[in-house]
């Protein structure tokens, strides 16, 4: 069955926003190169790549149904940031926001009757728990080190160890 044109333009707006998620970590990743933090950087590269893939997931989602999946424009991220711990604290504030609209594309897919897209969408919902939950662990690390130099650096080198393998495996 052909997804409806409701159900197929939420995804694509969907779509729209995971590619703003990954440009606004890309743009986080440029910034904290900036900023001397190598290892943070790496780990937002490897969330920009992440988020790409989301992109994909959906806009493949939409073609298999037979929809017609759309490249639609977004607005630039922000570039600039106070300090490493508000890069992060604005990464989760994001994410809190994409779980928003994950659970509005789950509350649409049911009322839509669209059990396959529901379906679908479970992952994306797991995956939500995970994005928070790493994000936040790295926010409350930095407020414990309360900007210490030597906190910070500790920091930065767990967090260059990221691969796009490990990020893989911590879904
Ligand atoms: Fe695509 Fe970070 O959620």
């Amino acid at each position: 069955m052909a997804i409806s044109e409701k159900m197929q333009d939420a995804l694509n707006d969907q779509v729209a926003a995971e590619f703003y998620s990954a440009y606004l970590y890309l743009a986080m990743s440029a910034w904290l190169h900036s900023a001397d933090m190598p290892g943070a950087a790496n780990w937002m590269f490897v969330q920009y790549r992440e988020e790409l893939s989301h992109a994909e997931k959906i806009f493949d989602f939409v073609v298999e149904r037979e929809g017609r999946a759309l490249v639609k424009g977004f607005d630039a991220p922000p570039v600039e940031w106070d300090s490493p711990l508000a890069v992060f604290e604005a990464a989760y504030e994001h994410e809190k926001k994409v779980t928003a609209m994950i659970n509005e594309l789950v509350s649409l897919a049911r009322e839509e009757k669209d059990y396959a897209t529901e379906f679908f969408l479970q992952w994306f919902v797991t995956e939500q728990v995970e994005e928070e939950s790493s994000v936040n662990a790295i926010v409350q690390q930095m407020k414990l080190v309360q900007g210490s130099k030597n906190g910070l650096y500790m920091i930065d080198r767990e967090l260059g160890k990221r691969t796009p393998a490990s990020a893989t495996s911590e879904e």
